[in-house]
């Protein structure tokens, strides 16, 4: 009788160079975590809080994770942070393109105040479109097949009563994934998006006044069809499936992350 011996354990993401942008708070901040769990060699955080992202590079891991500045509406810092994180590290294989702010109050289209509708563009769509160029540009370089996620919304293909410029530039991030899948495919390089639906954060909880987890998970719930709070974790266990092998054969893709919510609007 031959002994059964166990396959040996590869982690998914082992010995791979990622960066997170938006890295230092709420899904970025879990995503990180995750790429270390699963064995990637570094994680890049790049944010603009610093003193918050090099805390969390440390908390994660001192030795694998990393903090550099990097303001995403500003092409040069984006093009720096690639060209600093491939000098230390020698590669680029993830670049996970997720910094993002909210709408303000309103900005439904008759009220837009279009300096307001500038800045969520500059750092939502124009700020993503930044990092995948230059990430892609390193990863082509390199002669990586690398592997890029960007953070959309369930709000990037359906309208919504407010928020016009959120929705507007969250469409835009659908748009280059699809764009830019197309014209990398040739480098084996890989572009998608995952769409989170409401996450459960304490962001959430401020944003709405609610007073409770309870509370939360009772809003939460209302835009999810499966019962239970959409959290960063779910979200970042779906970037780690689009950063690893596991989707080997996935390109273009926009990932809803939502518990359903999509599915059942027409
Ligand atoms: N939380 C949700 O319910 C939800 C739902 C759908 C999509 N999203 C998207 O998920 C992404 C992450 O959001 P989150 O909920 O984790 O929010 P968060 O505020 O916790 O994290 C966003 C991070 O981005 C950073 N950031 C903001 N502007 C930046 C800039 N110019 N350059 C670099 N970093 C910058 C912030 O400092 C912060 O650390 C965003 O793109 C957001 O639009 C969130």
């Amino acid at each position: 009788m031959t002994d059964l011996v166990p396959p040996p354990f590869k982690s998914k993401l082992h010995g791979k160079v990622a960066i997170v942008t938006g890295g230092a708070s709420g899904i970025g901040e879990a995503t990180a975590r995750h790429f270390i769990n699963h064995g990637a060699r570094a994680v890049v955080i790049a944010d603009v809080l610093d003193e918050k992202g090099r805390n969390v590079a440390v908390s994660i891991c001192s030795d694998r994770c990393a903090y550099i500045h990097c303001d995403v509406s500003d092409e040069d810092q984006v093009k720096s942070l690639v060209e600093l994180t491939v000098s230390k590290y020698g590669r680029l294989d993830i670049m996970f393109s997720n910094a993002g702010i909210p709408s303000s109050d309103g900005q439904t289209v008759l009220d837009m105040d279009m300096s307001k509708l500038d800045k969520v563009y500059a750092i939502n769509a124009r700020g993503m479109a930044a990092c995948v160029k230059h990430a892609a540009r390193a990863m082509k370089e390199g002669g990586v097949r690398g592997r890029i996620i960007c953070t959309a919304s369930v709000l990037a293909t359906r309208g919504f009563w407010a928020s016009t410029d959120y929705v507007m530039a969250k469409h835009a991030v659908v748009g280059l994934v699809r764009s830019a899948s197309l014209q990398l495919a040739g480098d084996g390089i890989r572009v998608n998006s995952v769409s989170p639906g409401m996450v459960g954060t304490p962001l959430t909880m401020m944003r709405w006044g609610l007073k409770d987890e309870e509370e939360m998970e009772k809003m939460v719930e209302k835009f999810s069809m499966l019962k239970g709070m959409l959290r960063e974790k779910h979200v970042a266990d779906a970037v780690t499936f689009l950063a690893s092998d596991e989707s080997e054969f996935v390109t273009g893709l926009d990932l809803a992350v939502d518990g359903g919510f999509i599915a059942r609007q027409p």
